[in-house]
């Protein structure tokens, strides 16, 4: 059988960035909270001229720099934060990057598991027609109402990855655990910039996904969890995926330490919650801060509320270490610039209206940017 998976994957996010020790100074509360209680440092936070397009572009263009585009024939964009209500991210992306028009670009969506269902038409394109690459682009920016509990959760950022036959980083294995509940703990109405969220539920709902999609993946011959030697969890906070692992030890009654979570923490904390990508994200910080991975299993648990939850491995590949983009990710997060409380929450109270024509302010640095609105259009450059 064709072996299928991640042959690259290369993580982007805004200009900006919010110290959550600034916020909690501002909200009157005690920085551990977010510190330890949730587990987050900081939140990247878009400029008026980054949106998901122009973090899922700069999360793309390095892996087409290095791979080239031959063999792309699907562009897979997945966002629950999308631009437009019709047409799809992805065909700005794909034009921003100069590929050619032989492709077919969509937009995929529920919630914060739709790269994973991104991720999964990948692999089935490919294994179809093993001549294919696919690349899936994860790209969110997390916002919930000013003063909210949910405010120190906000984020953002996108992971681009090829998807490939013999891939060079993980081999994603066939098994997978599913479970679909209908549950309103999180969702964003049409007619909102902002996600509403039934906190508490929402962390019951992501536990209960977690043992429904495990149960599944054993019933469907998966591997015991003794065999799965690294886990990501989604990570709308890093904390949740602590909670996570604990809910599956007394689920699966073994033992399995937490502190094993940690490297999956170190983009994410910093970053904050970047919803389809944040799994991503912290596989990427895994690979990219472990050097005896090779041929080991690692299991990813996708989270997205609503609910749709999964559960897949992945064995990884000799010379993954060869791939790392550790030291143009570190920079990434270094380059951001630190945004005063004032003028964050002026940002998010701003909205972008498509019934009149805009010019965007010059701001972000990054390669990619939103123009401005004309026709009632969207413009990138
Ligand atoms: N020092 C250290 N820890 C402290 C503390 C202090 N001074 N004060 C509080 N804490 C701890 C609390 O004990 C708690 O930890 P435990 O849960 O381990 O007990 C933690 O800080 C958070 O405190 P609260 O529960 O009081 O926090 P809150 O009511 O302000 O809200 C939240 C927390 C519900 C996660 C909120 O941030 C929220 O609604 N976030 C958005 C929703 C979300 O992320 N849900 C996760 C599951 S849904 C999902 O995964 C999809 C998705 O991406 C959205």
């Amino acid at each position: 059988m064709t072996r299928i998976g991640i042959h690259d994957l290369a993580v982007a996010t805004t200009h900006h960035v919010v110290e959550l020790d600034d916020l909690a100074e501002a909200a009157g509360v005690d920085p551990a909270k977010y510190r330890l209680g949730l587990g987050q440092e900081r939140m990247s936070f878009p400029a008026p001229d980054d949106d998901v397009v122009t973090i899922g572009a700069a999360a793309a263009a390095p892996i087409l720099e290095r791979h080239g585009a031959d063999g792309i024939r699907t562009v897979l964009f997945a966002t629950e934060s999308g631009v437009d209500q019709s047409k799809s991210g992805g065909v700005f992306v794909h034009r921003l990057l100069g590929l050619p028009p032989t492709v077919r670009t969509v937009e995929l969506k529920q919630a914060c598991y739709g790269g994973t269902a991104a991720l999964q038409t990948a692999l089935g394109i490919v294994a179809r027609d093993p001549r294919e690459r696919v690349l899936v682009i994860s790209s969110d920016i997390a916002r919930y109402e000013l003063d909210s509990p949910g405010e120190p959760t906000q984020g953002a950022a996108a992971v681009a990855m090829l998807v490939s036959a013999d891939p060079d980083i993980l081999e994603i294995e066939p098994i997978a655990g599913v479970n679909t509940t209908d549950v309103d703990d999180f969702w964003r109405p049409t007619d909102s910039t902002t996600a509403i969220v039934d906190g508490a539920l929402s962390l019951d709902a992501y536990l209960h996904s977690v043992t429904g999609a495990w149960d599944d993946y054993r019933a469907q011959g998966g591997p015991d969890v003794d065999e799965i030697h690294r886990f990501v969890y989604h990570q709308p906070f890093t904390k949740m995926a602590r909670k996570a692992h604990a809910h599956l030890a007394a689920h699966t009654g073994v033992e399995l330490p937490v502190e094993t979570l940690e490297t999956s923490f170190r983009y994410n904390r910093v970053l904050g919650n970047s919803y389809t990508a944040s799994l991503f994200v912290g596989l990427a910080a895994v690979l990219d801060h472990e050097d005896d991975l090779a041929g080991t299993r690692i299991g990813l648990f996708s989270y997205g509320s609503g609910s749709v939850s999964e559960i897949i491995t992945g064995i990884v590949q000799d010379g993954y270490r060869e791939h790392s983009r550790r030291d143009e990710t570190a920079a990434a997060l270094a380059a951001r610039v630190r945004l005063p409380l004032d003028d964050y929450r002026a940002l998010h109270a701003a909205t972008t209206t498509s019934s009149a024509d805009v010019e965007t302010p010059h701001v972000t640095t990054r390669p990619y940017r939103f123009a401005g609105v004309r026709g009632r259009a969207r413009h990138y450059e």
